[in-house]
C-alpha cells in the first residue's frame, strides 16, 4: 500500500512522530490554519513558562491564530499586595505575541475566585475601591494591546446557594449583582477598542446546577443588554467532563439561544477530563478524541461560534497535570487532556479537532 504524504503525515501523528523534527517531513496544518479557513479563530491559553521552552514557544505559534492569558492578568497575580502591580509576565505574553501579529485575550477582571487575602481583609468601601481601580489601573495599562477581556469570569455557582445562583466572593459582596454591570461599563471606558467577554463555566454539564448556570446566564446577558452595557461575546468555557452528564445536541441549542442575543458565542477553555477514561493510552487518546469530535461537531453547528481556545495545548502544560503532579508528585498516570502530549507531538484529538473544523458548515 503506498501512502500519499498528506496520509504518511497522519499516520506519523498517529504514532506520535510527527511532531518531532523529522528530516523531510513537514508538520500536518496547523490546527490554526485550518480552522481559519473555516472562518474560526483557533487559540491557545498561555503562560510565561510556555515561553521558557523554545520547541513548546514554537507549537504555540504554529498552532495558535489567538492566545489567552492562562494566569498571569489574574488579579491576584497582578496585584499580590495592596500596592503591587506585577504586569511583568503579562507584557512577555504579549511581546512573545506581537513579534507573531498572534492577537491576545486578557483573563480576567472581576473573578471571584481570584482574592488574595490582603482584599479579604478590606472593609466594604475599600473592596469597592479595589474594584473600580484595578479595572481602571489594569484595563488602561494593556488598553489597544487586547483583542478583549473576559471582564466577570464565573459570575454564577449554585453550590453557594445565594439568591440568584451567583457565585459567592468579593465582588458580589462589595456591589451584590451590580458588579457585572459595573465591570463591564468602567473596562468599556478604559479600553473602547477591546471586545468584552462575560466567561462561563459548566455551561456543558447535563446537572441540575448546569441547567441553573445556563438559565442564570440568559438572564444576566439580557440585564446587562438592559442596563446599557456593551456586551460583544458570551465566552462558555468548555472544560469538558465526560463523567458528568452531557448532550451536545441541547447544548448546540443553548448555544444557540445564547446567540439570539446577538452576541457572538467564543468556546474560550476547551479540554477533556480523562479521569474516567481507561489507562491504556491508545485507548484513552481514543476516547479524548472522540468526545472532542462530538462537542465540536454539535457546537460549530451554531453559525455564531467564532472562536475555539484551548486551556493550553500540550498535555505537560495542562493544569489537570500541574494539579496531579501536586497531589503525587511521583504519578505515574498523567492526564491526557489536549491535542498534543508531552512531547508537543499531534495526539488523535488533533486529528479530531482538525475533522470536526473541516467539516463546519459555512455559515
Ligand atoms: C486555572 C489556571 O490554568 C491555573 O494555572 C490556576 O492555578 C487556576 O486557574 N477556569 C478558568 C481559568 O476560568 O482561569 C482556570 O485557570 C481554569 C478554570
Amino acid at each position: 500500500m503506498k501512502l500519499s504524504r498528506r496520509e504518511t503525515l497522519f499516520a506519523l501523528a498517529g504514532l506520535g512522530l510527527a511532531g518531532k523534527a523529522q528530516p523531510g517531513f513537514a508538520a500536518p496544518a496547523s490546527l490554526g490554519a485550518i480552522a481559519a479557513e473555516q472562518g474560526l479563530l483557533f487559540g491557545t491559553s498561555i503562560a510565561s513558562d510556555t515561553l521558557a521552552d523554545p520547541a513548546q514557544a514554537a507549537l504555540y505559534r504554529r498552532e495558535a491564530r489567538i492566545f489567552t492569558v492562562d494566569y498571569a492578568m489574574k488579579f491576584g497575580f497582578l496585584r499580590p499586595t495592596a500596592d503591587s502591580f506585577q504586569p511583568g509576565e503579562a507584557d512577555a505574553i504579549l511581546a512573545f505575541a506581537r513579534a507573531s501579529a498572534i492577537p491576545v485575550r486578557g483573563h480576567t477582571l472581576a473573578w471571584n475566585e481570584s482574592r488574595p487575602d490582603w482584599l479579604m481583609a478590606l472593609s466594604t468601601a475599600e473592596m469597592r475601591a479595589a474594584l473600580d481601580r484595578h479595572i481602571d489601573e489594569t484595563v488602561g495599562y494593556f488598553a489597544g494591546q487586547l483583542h478583549s477581556w473576559d471582564v466577570v469570569n464565573e459570575p454564577f455557582w449554585p453550590g453557594h446557594r445565594l439568591p440568584g445562583h451567583f457565585r459567592d466572593g468579593p465582588w458580589l459582596d462589595a456591589f451584590g449583582e451590580d458588579y457585572v454591570t459595573r465591570a463591564f461599563k468602567r473596562t468599556a471606558a478604559a479600553d473602547p477598542a477591546a471586545r468584552l467577554v462575560l466567561n462561563e463555566a459548566m455551561t456543558e454539564a447535563w446537572t441540575e446546577d448546569g441547567a441553573l448556570i445556563r438559565k442564570s446566564l440568559l438572564g444576566l446577558v439580557d440585564r446587562l443588554q438592559h442596563d446599557g452595557a456593551r456586551l460583544d461575546a458570551v465566552g462558555l468555557q468548555g472544560h469538558l467532563l465526560p463523567q458528568k452528564p452531557h448532550d451536545d445536541a441541547a447544548f448546540a441549542d443553548f448555544v444557540a439561544e445564547l446567540a439570539t442575543r446577538k452576541i457572538d458565542i467564543y468556546i474560550t477553555e476547551l479540554d477533556v477530563d480523562d479521569t474516567v477514561f481507561p489507562d491504556d493510552i491508545g485507548a484513552r487518546d481514543a476516547a479524548v478524541a472522540e468526545h472532542y469530535r462530538q462537542f465540536l461537531t454539535a457546537v460549530l453547528a451554531v453559525p455564531a461560534v467564532k472562536m475555539v481556545i484551548t486551556w493550553q495545548l500540550a498535555d505537560s502544560a495542562s493544569w489537570y497535570d500541574h494539579a496531579a503532579r501536586e497531589a503525587d508528585p511521583d504519578a505515574t498516570r498523567l492526564p491526557r487532556p489536549l491535542p498534543f502530549d508531552a512531547h508537543f507531538a499531534p495526539k488523535p484529538a488533533h486529528g479530531a479537532m482538525s475533522a470536526a473544523f473541516t467539516a463546519r458548515r459555512p455559515a
